[in-house]
């Protein structure tokens, strides 16, 4: 009797020790991730302080998450308690100048600090950054803001030209060869920007080259190279130079989104991706109300492409103290 039991205490310790060996976390299937939100210009500006362009908003919510808007001018102390009961973050494309804006530079330095820092201490926490959002990861990896160099690279679509690194990426090693051969031989990765990053500065920079591996490159329209597609080393952080979520649900005609079905399955896995790396993610929101109360859907989208071309629905906001948020 005693030995028996002895023995299934035994099994049991050595099942325990192996989990702790190799944790694996139980799936979440209700994941949640932030958007960061960025200031308003121009006519936008009418209707609200900051938005977030709706197509990322879908982006996520089309690969089976939902979304919770992180305004950029959060208290700070608000902004960890969020972060805390998240699933992951996306840094979306846009135009701040991080040199000229203290708020939302100093919010986005907290959540890489707090991205780091829970993936250090054995919590994943996916970050994945589109365009500017790229340029950002590369920035507070280099944590140094003059690392961009100009490219002539707007309105323009391109296949990958992927690197030996990208075989054995986390990112490309997951995806279906359809996948795979609609981003490297298709015109369907749209190109948004006039900086980015060349392989010259992350070569001669040490805490870019050390935290990130390049997965793709492209040509500008002169032959410029610049960075396509990245991968943290040792952290879930991935960063697109090109706008994945545009050839979905962005229909400016004057620019080359490609809309076609090879286009759409190519672009949409960076999204199944993304969100399947946050199901390996436990936070949750304290409560049923403070959930319900920080998702999107307290918000509307609203139609503004006349207004603003580049997105046909962005969600605005104004000041976060303003905000009706309680954590
Ligand atoms: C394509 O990738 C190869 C190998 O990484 C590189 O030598 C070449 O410069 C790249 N070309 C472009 C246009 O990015
Ligand atoms: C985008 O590129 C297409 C094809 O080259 C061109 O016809 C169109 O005018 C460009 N749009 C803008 C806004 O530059
Ligand atoms: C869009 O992608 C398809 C492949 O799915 C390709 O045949 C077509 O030429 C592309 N169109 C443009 C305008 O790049």
């Amino acid at each position: 009797m005693y030995l028996s039991k002895l023995f299934i205490t035994c099994v049991a310790l050595m099942v325990a020790s192996l989990c702790c060996v190799t944790p694996i976390n139980a799936q979440n299937l209700r994941p949640i991730i932030g958007i960061l939100s960025q200031p308003t210009d121009g006519d936008m500006a009418a209707l609200g302080d900051q938005y977030i362009a709706a197509s990322y908003v879908k982006f996520i919510e089309s690969a089976g998450a939902r979304v919770v808007p992180i305004l950029y001018d959060m208290s700070q102390d608000d902004l960890k308690t969020l972060l805390s009961q998240l699933n992951g973050v996306l840094f979306p494309g846009g135009g701040v100048d991080l040199a000229n804006s203290p708020t939302y530079y100093d919010n986005l330095k907290l959540i890489w600090s707090f991205v780091i820092e829970s993936n250090d201490n054995g919590n994943p926490f996916p970050l994945w950054g589109t365009c500017m959002g790229f340029q950002e990861l590369c920035m507070l990896a280099a944590d140094n803001l003059n690392i961009l160099s100009p490219f002539d690279s707007e309105n323009y679509t391109i296949p990958l030209n992927l690197t030996a690194a990208a075989q054995t990426s986390r990112l490309f090693s997951l995806a279906s060869p359809a996948v795979m051969t609609a981003l490297t031989t298709l015109p369907i990765t749209m190109n948004a920007h006039q900086y980015g990053v060349s392989p010259a500065t992350y070569t001669a920079t040490a805490s870019l080259n050390t935290f990130f591996d390049v997965l793709s490159t492209n040509g500008d329209r002169e032959g410029k190279v610049f960075l396509s597609t990245i991968e943290a080393k040792n952290y879930p952080i991935y960063g697109s130079q090109w706008h994945p979520e545009k050839p979905i649900f962005e229909w400016w005609a004057e620019e080359v989104m490609n809309h076609s079905y090879d286009s759409i399955v190519g672009n949409q896995y960076t999204a199944m991706f993304f969100v399947n790396q946050a199901r390996n993610n436990n936070n949750k929101f304290t409560t049923v109300t403070a959930e319900s109360q920080a998702l999107i859907y307290n918000y509307n989208p609203i139609y503004s492409f006349d207004i603003d071309q580049d997105f046909e629905q962005a969600y605005y906001f104004n000041n976060a103290s303003t905000s009706s948020f309680t954590f």
